[in-house]
């Protein structure tokens, strides 16, 4: 049987070498390589800030956290891992599931009839399962638009 690979992480010997540095330094935890991996990342992303947790989960959470309050309704995929609901849950926040297009991704056509019969609908969780998720955020909804790793 021919498996098609879902996702493929690249990691070389700098990877591996860069790990065995810091196992090895006097830092497990936090200390110098952490706000220069953030650093790089913003560099990268072009984002304004980064903050360094330690999983997809942890992230999530904070985002749920900072967008998010007790009893707004937000958008999601089913297609996920439960960490994408569970942050929305975390937060107080009310998860409503909208269907997923063949490629794997919430099915922008649907969030928009969604937002048109409910304006009380505060923001979207997406996340990207096959490449960039693009979402016209005409209605300035809070966003949370992730990579699947
Ligand atoms: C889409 C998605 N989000 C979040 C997670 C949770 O990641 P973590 O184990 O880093 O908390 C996973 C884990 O498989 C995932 O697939």
């Amino acid at each position: 049987m021919k498996f098609i690979p879902y996702g493929k992480q690249h990691i070389d010997q700098d990877d591996v070498d860069a790990v065995v540095e810091t196992l090895r330094s006097d830092f497990l935890t936090q200390g110098p390589t952490v706000p220069l991996f953030e650093e790089k990342i913003s560099k990268y992303s072009g984002a304004k800030y980064c903050i360094a947790v330690s999983n997809a989960t942890a992230a999530l959470h904070l985002v749920a956290l900072s967008l998010l309050k007790e009893g707004d309704k937000v958008l999601t995929t089913p297609n996920s891992f439960l960490a994408t609901s569970n942050a929305i849950l975390y937060a107080k926040a009310k998860p409503i599931f909208i269907d997923i297009k063949k490629d794997g991704n919430i099915d922008l056509d649907l969030c928009e009839q969604k937002l048109q019969e409910d304006s009380t609908i505060k923001a979207i969780f997406g996340v990207a399962m096959t490449g960039l998720m693009e979402y016209k955020n005409r209605r300035r909804l809070r966003a949370c638009n992730r990579c699947k790793r």
